[in-house]
């Protein structure tokens, strides 16, 4: 298959402004098809789903057409697809509605390798049902998180594992199948947070043994929206909050409100968008994104390679992690500034990247850069080229003075 880069940066407006967009870890731009279904769904005419009238109608048709689009993605089922704002927001939502079913002597296994919104939920949920909470620990200075350690932290008293399919700063990405079976051999439900990995490479969360999986379509170039997707069976046994009048179906239960669905339809074309990366021609649009995805994770790994490769040639940078199985994120401190500091000397160059802790809080944490600013994260996606490297590198490279 054919990955030609300059065509699929022609497909975004937004990366014509002459800013080398290593931000993408953060959020992705949006395609021009993905801006004109936005557009298109509010110039047809929208109602709130489940009336009579046409409007109402052409809500409902989007609503079930990105479910689709997610379950294609993801490796899911349609029925079993979650829609809300954003993962955060849905993981607060679930882990109420799970731990209802905990008390003392639970416990649930949480991981400093993951970013917060799929630690501090589950902790919260535990201390209000006076359940105990794991950690599963971050080998350092690697950034692996070993799964062998799941052996010892998994009893018959789990009730859940939440563990990342991809650190959002070191971009490891454990051996989430390990994982997930040690909790389902002892009977423990498992949380997948695939918000970080969904861009970089194919996603079958059947293979990971994901009994959830939380994704977030703005950094897969689409629109502020988050999705949960899960065993339509498994959801029918969770019991959420909701308002009386709304649908107790599944997924419609765990939706509180009204969905944004102008935004769903920027979802479905951003899955189409991603099915078209990389000239896959034939298949089921699942085939053609397994394709593609496969394709824009072997662009971003030879990218990162020279990325990787220069800012450890630099006597001047210090970057943090090497895991075996990674995404394209780099994460580095430059000597003598801040991580701030770099940032904001970087943007003077049209150059866009992220500082901070990037809320991988306990990680930072535990690699003990927290209180200085944590570090400089510059993320590679599948529409990055050679040149946005090439201008980081060179930048980088100026601060040595
Ligand atoms: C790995 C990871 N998990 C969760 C989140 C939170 O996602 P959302 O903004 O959809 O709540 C992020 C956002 O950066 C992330 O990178």
């Amino acid at each position: 298959m054919t990955f030609d880069v300059s065509k699929v940066r022609a497909a975004y407006p937004a990366l014509a402004d002459g800013y080398a967009y290593l931000d993408g870890a953060a959020g992705t731009q949006l395609p021009e098809a993905v801006i004109d279904a936005i557009g298109g769904a509010y110039r047809a005419g929208l109602g709130n789903g489940g009336g009579a009238f046409p409007a109402s109608g052409r809500s409902d048709q989007i609503t079930a057409e990105c479910r689709a689009a997610v379950a294609d993605l993801t490796g899911g089922e349609p029925a079993g697809v979650i829609l809300g704002p954003n993962m955060t927001t849905l993981t607060f939502r679930l882990a109420a509605a799970l731990a209802a079913g905990w008390g003392p002597g639970d416990e649930v296994i949480v991981t400093r390798l993951d970013h917060d919104a799929n630690v501090r939920p589950w902790v919260s949920a535990a201390a209000r049902a006076g359940a105990t909470v794991r950690w599963a620990e971050v080998e350092l200075p690697a950034g692996e998180l070993p799964a062998g350690q799941f052996r010892e932290l998994v009893t018959d008293r789990t009730r859940l594992v939440a563990v990342t399919a991809a650190s959002n700063v070191l971009g490891t990405r454990p051996d989430v199948a390990s994982i997930t079976a040690i909790a389902r051999a002892a009977g423990a439900l498992s949380y997948v947070d695939g918000v970080h990995a969904t861009p970089h490479g194919p996603t079958d969360m059947r293979a990971l043994g994901a009994d959830f999986y939380a994704t977030s379509a703005y950094k897969w170039s689409g629109p502020h929206v988050g999705a949960v997707v899960a065993d339509p069976g498994l959801l029918e046994s969770i019991r959420p909050d909701k308002v009386t009048p709304a649908p107790d179906t599944v997924p419609e239960r765990f939706e509180q409100g009204t969905l944004p669905y102008a935004d769903l339809a920027g979802v479905t074309a951003a899955v189409e968008h991603l099915a078209g990366i990389g000239d896959a021609a034939a298949g089921t649009r699942r085939e053609r994104l397994l394709a593609a995805m496969t394709a824009a994770q072997e662009h971003e790994a030879q990218l990162f390679a020279v990325l990787l490769g220069g800012l450890a040639a630099m006597p001047h940078v210090t970057t943090y992690g090497r895991a075996r199985s990674r995404t394209a994120t780099a994460f580095f401190t430059v000597a003598g500034r801040t991580p701030r500091q770099v940032a904001e000397y970087l943007a003077a160059r049209r150059i866009n990247v992220w500082d901070g802790d990037n809320y991988a809080w306990e990680l930072t944490g535990a690699l003990g850069i927290r209180a200085a600013g944590s570090a400089v994260r510059a993320g590679l996606v599948h529409y990055n080229d050679r040149e946005d490297v090439g201008r980081l590198l060179a930048a980088v490279a100026d601060l040595a003075s």
